[in-house]
């Protein structure tokens, strides 16, 4: 149970709240992140995150109970796998920190459109960060 819905919640939701950050990072403050940062930092957090779940549904099968701040001896294996898990997921968020500020600090200007022509939608055609009220005149549409 805990175990699965912290799939659905950590890395379904978590990772896509990530995948819109970095996706939009550059259009709403103008600079670019450092790739390679914010490649690590999503192998880190992908490990810590799996390290630290994963484990949690042999514990669920072999019976242990939820809301327990304490267990018996034979949980105690996997409870350390999770925690270290959990630890390694924290230096992800340091390391996100750290992306963001190094992104500020840098301050590589951020073109309009930094992915290229996959990304077709309106916010990609105006500058980053958009100008105030973002379109001078409403934008035409071609099919
Ligand atoms: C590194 C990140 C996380 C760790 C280490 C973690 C760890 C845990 C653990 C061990 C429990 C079970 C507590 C118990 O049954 O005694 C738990 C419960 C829970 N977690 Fe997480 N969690 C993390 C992230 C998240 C995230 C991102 C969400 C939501 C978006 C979340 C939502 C919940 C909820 C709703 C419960 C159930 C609370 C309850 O039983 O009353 N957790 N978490």
């Amino acid at each position: 149970m805990i175990a699965h819905f912290h799939y659905v919640l950590s890395l379904g939701a978590v990772f896509g709240l990530f995948a819109g950050f970095y996706y939009w990072f550059s259009k709403m403050t103008g600079f670019e992140y450092n790739r390679s940062l914010a490649v690590l930092h999503f192998w880190i957090t992908f490990v810590g995150v799996n390290l630290t779940f994963f484990p949690m549904h042999f514990l669920g099968l072999a019976g242990m109970p939820r809301r327990y701040i304490d267990y018996p001896d034979a949980f105690a294996g996997w409870n350390m796998v999770a925690s270290i898990g959990s630890y390694i997921g924290a230096a992800g968020a340091v390391l996100f920190l750290i992306v963001i500020l190094e992104a500020f600090i840098v301050r590589r200007r951020a073109a309009a459109n930094p992915w290229g022509e996959g990304a077709t939608t309106l916010e990609w055609t105006v500058a980053s960060p958009p100008p105030y009220h973002t379109f001078d005149e409403l934008p035409k549409f071609k099919s």
